[in-house]
């Protein structure tokens, strides 16, 4: 029987590099979002549309092997301009959508024995950055719950996060939209490149896969280099 794991966030960007990879793998991928069209996703996968700042619930297995949250925010503003609903907001899509899911995955996970659940937070919350306090604040959060939650489930389910610098998807477009930008965020990361959705679900799949059987409570930082070397 194939192992089943649902992405939250599957539609495009990193979950769909995970949806398009676990299944390529092997995995039996339910992926849900609040959106899907027509030759988004391989026709294997199920699609739900789920909103996680909304009440409805998902329509899960029995059993789950893994889950994989993706949706996320990059509001970059100064402090002093950012209005209480926007870290509200940040808070909601981030961390409190990723305790609804959970809430309703966890006994499904346990019963699997071997759980793995995978979350992403950012590189500027290990490494202080300007005009990120929302977001390193909320994925904080998402940093503190996994630890937490690590010790709580072991040795049924898994937690870890990936902490990623500057990807290469629609979240991050604003950041990349033209040649000057693109050299300047390249240059800065010690590797000299800008992450890609590929680099990140390679870690995702590890992650979730028994390959990573005695990795928990862990925050993977796959972020060229930036949380950890400085160029002289
Ligand atoms: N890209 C970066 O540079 C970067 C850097 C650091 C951290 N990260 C983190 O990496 C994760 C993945 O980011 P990404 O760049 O792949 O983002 P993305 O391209 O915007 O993809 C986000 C996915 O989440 C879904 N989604 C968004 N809001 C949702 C909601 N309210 N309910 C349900 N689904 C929702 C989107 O589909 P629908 O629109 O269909 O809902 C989409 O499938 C995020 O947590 C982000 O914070 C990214």
């Amino acid at each position: 029987m194939p192992k089943t794991v649902l992405v939250i966030g599957g539609r495009t960007g990193i979950g769909k590099a995970v949806v398009i990879d676990l299944t390529e793998q092997g995995y039996d991928v339910i992926a849900a979002s609040r959106s899907i069209a027509s030759g988004d996703l391989p026709p294997s996968v199920r699609f739900q549309e789920y909103d996680v700042t909304g009440n409805t619930t998902l329509d899960l297995p029995e059993e789950l092997h893994g889950l994989v949250y993706c949706p996320g925010t990059i509001n970059l503003k100064p402090f002093k301009s950012i209005k209480l609903d926007q870290i509200r907001e940040e808070m909601e899509v981030n961390y409190l959508g990723a305790v609804k899911v959970l809430l309703q995955c966890i006994d499904k996970l346990k019963t699997s024995g071997q759980g793995s659940a995978v979350f992403f937070s950012t590189v500027a919350v290990q490494t202080g950055m300007p005009f990120h306090s929302a977001i390193s604040a909320a994925k904080g959060a998402v940093e503190g719950m996994v630890r937490s939650l690590a010790a709580e489930y072991a040795p049924k389910v898994r937690f870890n996060a990936i902490a990623p610098s500057l990807t290469e998807t629609p979240l991050a477009e604003s950041l990349l939209s033209n040649d000057r930008k693109r050299e300047s965020n390249t240059e800065r990361h010690p590797l000299k490149k800008i992450g890609t959705p590929k680099d990140m679900s390679e870690a995702v799949c590890y992650l979730i896969s028994p390959r990573s059987a005695w990795v928990t409570g862990q925050i993977l930082h796959v972020d060229g280099g930036m949380s950890s070397i400085r160029s002289l």
